[in-house]
C-alpha cells in the first residue's frame, strides 16, 4: 500500500493492453486499502481514463500523462504513466537488493511514478509501519542508465528554507549543556520573557512545537466535543488538527484570492450556534485582516486566535503580531524565522489563559521539577489532563540567541522579497501575492502564482524543472480538507473552498531564507523565468 502527502492516485504499469485487468485489480485493492483520494474517483471515471488510455498509441511519459489528467479530471488526481522494460529491470534489481516481496511490486511502480511526477515523499507499508521509500529516488526509468550509476537523492543547491546558525548559537547551547538544568530550568523563563517583550505581550508560554502551541490554545479556550472552530484551508494541517485533538470540529472558511488570507466574509457565513473560536493564519508572513476578524469575533462572542507560525516580526497597522488576538501561536521549526530545532510559543495578555497552558504543557501538574527542588518538596498534584509539551533549556538557549538576530533576519527576508517583486511585477504569468498597505510582511514564504495560459508548460513541469536544477521549490498548501484523513473522517471533498483549491493548482513557494545571497536569488529568478518560457 502506498501513502503520499497528496490527494493523487497514480496508476502505473508497463503494458497498455493490460489496463483493464490491472485497473480492476488495482482499484479494488486500492479501495479495500483505502488509498488516498480514491473516494473522489468513481469506478466509472476511473475506467474512462483507462479506456482512453488504451487509445494512446505511443508510450506515456510523465508529460503526456499530465495532459491526460487535465483532459479527464481537470485536476491532478490521476496520472497514467507507462514504465519501460528497463525500468522494470531496475525495479526488480532493487526488489532483490532491498528484499522487497513481489507482493509490493505494484506499490513500487506506483511509487516510482509518483516520484517521477514530483508528487512528494512516498511511503510504503508492509504490514504495520509506514517506511520511507528511500530507494525510489535511485530509480529513474527515464534516465539514461549506466550500470555503475549510484543511487542518489536530490540535494538542492538552494533549498526552499534553511536555518541560519552561527557560533554564538552553538556556544549558547553548549553552555546549557554544561549547566545543571537541561529542562525546566532558567532559560525557559528567559526565552519566554524575551519573546513576550519582543511582541509586547504580557505572557509567553514556551512549548515543544507550534502544533503543541495550537493544541494548548484550544485546551485553554475549552474547545471540546460539539464545538466548531473556523479555520482557513490554506495552511499546514496542524491549524485544523488542534481542534480535532480536543474533540471539536474544524470548519473551513475560504481565503481571499489575492492574499490567500482567510476571508472575513467567509468566516461570517460559516458561524453557527456551535462556533467557539476563529483561527486566522498569517499566511506566508502577511497578517490577516485582524480588525475585521476582531469585529466579527466580538459581535458573535467568539475567541480569536492568530496562528502566527509564519509571521513572527510581522506588523499589522503598526503593531507587532503577538497581541492582536486572544492568543498568538509561533513555531520555531528550522524553516521559520528563528529556530529552536523544534519549538513553539503562545503569547497572550490573559494571565488565566497563560496559566492554563502552563499546566497543560506539564501533564496538568501544578508545579514542575525545579519548583519542587527549590521548595524542597516532593508533593505535586495533577489537576487536569495535560501532556509533556515542555521546551528544554537547550532549545530555549538557542531560541534566545536566535532572537537577538531576528531583526537582521527579517531585514534580509524583506530585501529578498524586494528583489523577487522587482522582477515578477514586470513579468506576465508569474504573480506574487498581493501585500496590503497596512502591514509589514515577515516573509516566511515567498509565494507566486503561475498562470500558464500563455505558454505550453504547467505548474508541475515548472516545479520539476526547478527541482532538477537544484532549486528547492515547494507548494504551500494542499487545502487541509483534501487530505485523506479529512476526506475519510469528515467526508470533505473538492468544492468546499474553491478559491483555495484554484490557488493550490497555481502556487509555488520560491526559496526564502535569511542566508540567501543576491546571487542565489538571481539564480532562482533566472531558472524560473527559463522554465516558464
Ligand atoms: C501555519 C502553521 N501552523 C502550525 C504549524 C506547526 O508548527 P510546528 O511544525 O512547529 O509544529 C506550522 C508549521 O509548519 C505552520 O506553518
Amino acid at each position: 500500500m502506498i501513502g503520499i502527502d497528496s490527494n493523487i492516485l497514480i496508476f502505473a504499469h508497463n503494458n497498455v493492453s493490460r489496463y483493464y485487468n490491472e485497473a480492476n485489480r488495482l482499484i479494488h485493492s486500492v479501495v479495500e486499502k483505502d488509498l488516498l483520494g480514491v473516494s473522489e474517483i468513481s469506478l466509472r471515471e476511473f475506467y474512462a481514463v483507462i479506456t482512453d488510455g488504451r487509445k494512446v498509441d505511443k508510450p506515456l511519459t510523465p508529460e503526456n500523462a499530465s495532459i491526460l489528467v487535465k483532459t479527464y479530471f481537470q485536476s491532478k488526481r490521476v496520472v497514467v504513466c507507462q514504465l519501460t522494460s528497463e525500468a522494470w529491470g531496475k525495479a526488480f534489481e532493487y526488489l532483490v537488493r532491498y528484499r522487497i516481496s513481489r507482493y509490493d511490486l505494484d506499490d513500487l511502480l506506483i511509487a516510482l511514478t509518483l516520484w517521477l511526477n514530483g508528487v512528494g515523499t512516498v511511503y510504503t507499508r508492509n504490514t504495520k509501519d509506514f517506511k520511507k521509500f528511500d530507494f525510489i529516488e535511485a530509480i529513474n526509468p527515464f534516465a539514461v542508465s549506466s550500470p555503475s550509476s549510484k543511487p542518489h537523492a536530490p540535494s538542492y543547491v538552494i533549498p526552499y528554507a534553511r536555518q541560519s546558525i552561527d557560533e554564538q548559537d552553538v556556544a549558547a547551547v553548549c553552555s546549557v549543556l554544561r549547566s545543571d538544568w537541561l529542562t525546566t530550568g532558567p532559560k525557559v523563563e528567559q526565552f519566554e520573557q524575551a519573546v513576550a517583550d519582543y511582541v509586547n505581550a504580557k505572557h509567553a508560554v514556551a512549548v515543544s512545537s507550534g502544533t503543541a502551541a495550537l493544541h494548548a490554545a484550544m485546551f485553554a479556550l475549552g474547545v471540546g466535543p460539539g464545538d466548531e472552530v473556523i479555520v482557513p484551508p490554506m495552511t499546514f494541517a496542524a491549524t485544523a488538527n488542534c481542534v480535532l485533538y480536543q474533540g471539536g470540529t474544524p470548519v473551513f472558511a475560504d481565503v481571499e484570492a489575492d492574499t490567500l488570507l482567510i476571508d472575513p466574509a467567509q468566516v461570517e457565513t460559516n458561524i453557527t450556534a456551535k462556533t467557539k473560536a476563529i483561527i486566522g493564519v498569517d499566511y506566508a508572513g502577511q497578517p490577516c485582516d485582524w480588525d475585521a476578524l476582531r469585529e466579527i469575533a466580538d459581535r458573535h462572542k467568539l475567541y480569536l486566535v492568530d496562528d502566527g507560525c509564519h509571521s513572527l516580526g510581522a506588523e499589522y497597522k503598526g503593531k507587532k503580531i503577538g497581541t492582536l488576538t486572544d492568543f498568538t501561536v509561533f513555531s520555531f521549526h528550522p524553516v521559520k524565522h528563528i529556530t529552536t530545532g523544534e519549538g513553539g510559543m503562545i503569547t497572550t495578555d490573559d494571565e488565566d489563559l497563560a496559566n492554563r497552558m502552563r499546566l497543560f504543557r506539564n501533564h496538568g501538574i501544578t508545579s514542575d521539577f525545579r519548583d519542587r527542588e527549590i521548595r524542597g518538596s516532593w508533593f505535586y498534584e495533577m489537576a487536569s489532563l495535560g501532556y509533556n509539551y515542555r521546551l528544554t533549556d537547550i532549545q530555549c538557549a538557542l531560541g534566545l540567541s536566535q532572537l537577538k538576530k531576528l531583526p537582521d533576519f527579517l531585514t534580509r527576508r524583506r530585501e529578498i522579497a524586494k528583489i523577487y517583486n522587482g522582477t515578477f511585477d514586470e513579468l506576465e504569468g508569474i504573480s506574487p501575492l498581493s501585500v496590503r498597505d497596512d502591514v509589514l510582511h515577515a516573509y516566511h514564504l515567498y509565494v507566486v502564482r503561475v498562470s500558464t495560459d500563455k505558454c505550453q508548460c504547467d505548474r508541475a513541469q515548472i516545479f520539476k524543472e526547478l527541482r532538477e536544477n537544484g532549486i528547492g521549490v515547494n507548494v504551500h498548501y494542499i487545502p487541509v480538507y483534501l487530505h485523506p484523513y479529512y476526506r475519510k473522517h469528515f467526508g470533505t471533498r473538492p468544492g468546499c473552498c474553491p478559491i483555495a483549491e484554484k490557488a493550490y493548482e497555481e502556487i509555488i513557494s520560491l526559496p526564502m531564507f535569511a542566508g540567501m545571497t543576491d546571487d542565489d536569488v538571481k539564480e532562482v529568478i533566472n531558472l524560473l523565468v527559463k522554465s516558464f518560457c
